[in-house]
């Protein structure tokens, strides 16, 4: 599955105002519609006011409403839910402005449409410019007149999640262990580097160690907090679900999630995560998370009987 943002960008990075594109460059859509034709494409609630869905291409609605509805579309209520709705299909993020910076992280490629004006504006691509983020390398540049069209891509390409077979040929498999760490009726998630998205704390069981011996360690070295364990949440396992790394080799993981409190110190970054967050349950739900993680983070905030897959 490749993510590409696809956007035109004026020289000072604004893309719109006042729900519209500032300019009007004759046939610089026509770029916009050979890419997308066939795939589909996720953009705002308020980027589809303006648009509305195109043909030959599925439209996904980002909104938080729980009552929004339109004729032609799919609806998400989180990037995680459009995620899960484009599966492993390549797909495109087409604004605006909210949307583009939600999906950033995940991007795989930028097409951009630089557009040599510096409009005023009151909506701006994320980042830009990219000339020396060092995420990103032009790969591509092509003029046209009134337009360049550049391409960006990662440099290095992330860890994808991949849904589809049940189990993947040749795929390895994992023992994991995670802990649901509750706190003042938050959970702590993290967010890894090698793909962006967000998940509990945990990791591979090493040989010789107990699931939740590996579970404690592991939030120790996510997130340098100790942290004690109250019992057990659930097993997991997705069968639809491989992680494929950017070296070939896919893994699938079967692991325990412990139920846990914080004991000592403070949640912070590591090697593999980013960042660490204590959300509530509503702000869990609006999270990009990784699959085994799906169904343990609402489960966490209930406190009924242990479940086992
Ligand atoms: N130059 C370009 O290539 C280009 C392309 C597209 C758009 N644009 C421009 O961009 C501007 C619009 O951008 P915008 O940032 O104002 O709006 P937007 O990104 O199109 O849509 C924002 C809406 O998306 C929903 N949303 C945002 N984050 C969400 C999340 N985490 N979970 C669920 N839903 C979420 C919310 O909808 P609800 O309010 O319904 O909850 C929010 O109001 C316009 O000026 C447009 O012309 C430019």
């Amino acid at each position: 599955m490749t993510i590409t943002l696809i956007a035109a960008v004026a020289r000072n990075g604004v893309i719109g105002r006042d729900g519209d594109m500032p300019w009007h460059v004759p046939g610089e859509q026509r770029g916009f519609k050979a890419a997308t034709m066939g795939h589909p494409m996720l953009m705002g609630r308020k980027t589809f006011a303006a648009m509305g869905a195109l043909p030959g291409r599925r439209s996904i609605v980002l909104t938080r409403d729980p009552d929004f509805r339109a004729d032609g579309v799919e609806v998400a209520r989180s990037l995680d839910e459009a995620l899960l709705l484009t599966q492993d299909e390549d797909f495109f993020v087409v604004g605006g402005a909210q949307i583009y910076a939600l999906a950033l992280p995940y991007a795989d490629r930028l097409l951009l449409s630089l557009i040599p004006q510096e409009p005023a504006g009151d909506a701006y691509f994320p980042g830009w410019p990219y000339d020396d983020a060092p995420a990103w390398r032009e790969s591509a540049r092509e003029d046209h007149d009134g337009w360049t069209v550049l391409t960006y891509d990662r440099v290095t390409p992330r860890t994808q999640v991949v849904h589809g077979p049940r189990i993947a040929r040749g795929a390895r498999q994992k023992i994991g262990a995670s802990v649901a760490v509750m706190h003042e009726g938050r959970l702590l998630v993290t967010r890894r580097e090698d793909n962006g998205l967000w998940c509990l704390p945990g990791g591979g069981v090493d040989a010789g160690e107990t699931w939740s011996e590996a579970a404690l360690r592991e939030a120790r070295e996510e997130t340098g907090l100790e942290v004690a364990i109250d019992g057990v949440l659930a097993a997991y396992t997705d069968p639809n679900v491989v992680v494929a790394y950017p070296d070939g080799h896919h893994t699938q993981i079967f692991g325990v999630c412990f139920r846990a409190h914080p004991v000592s110190g403070e949640a912070g970054i590591s090697d593999e995560v980013t960042e660490t967050r204590w959300v509530t349950r509503e702000e869990a739900a609006g999270l990009p998370l990784i699959p085994t993680a799906r169904r343990l983070v609402p489960q966490a905030f209930d406190t009924g009987d242990v479940t086992y897959d």
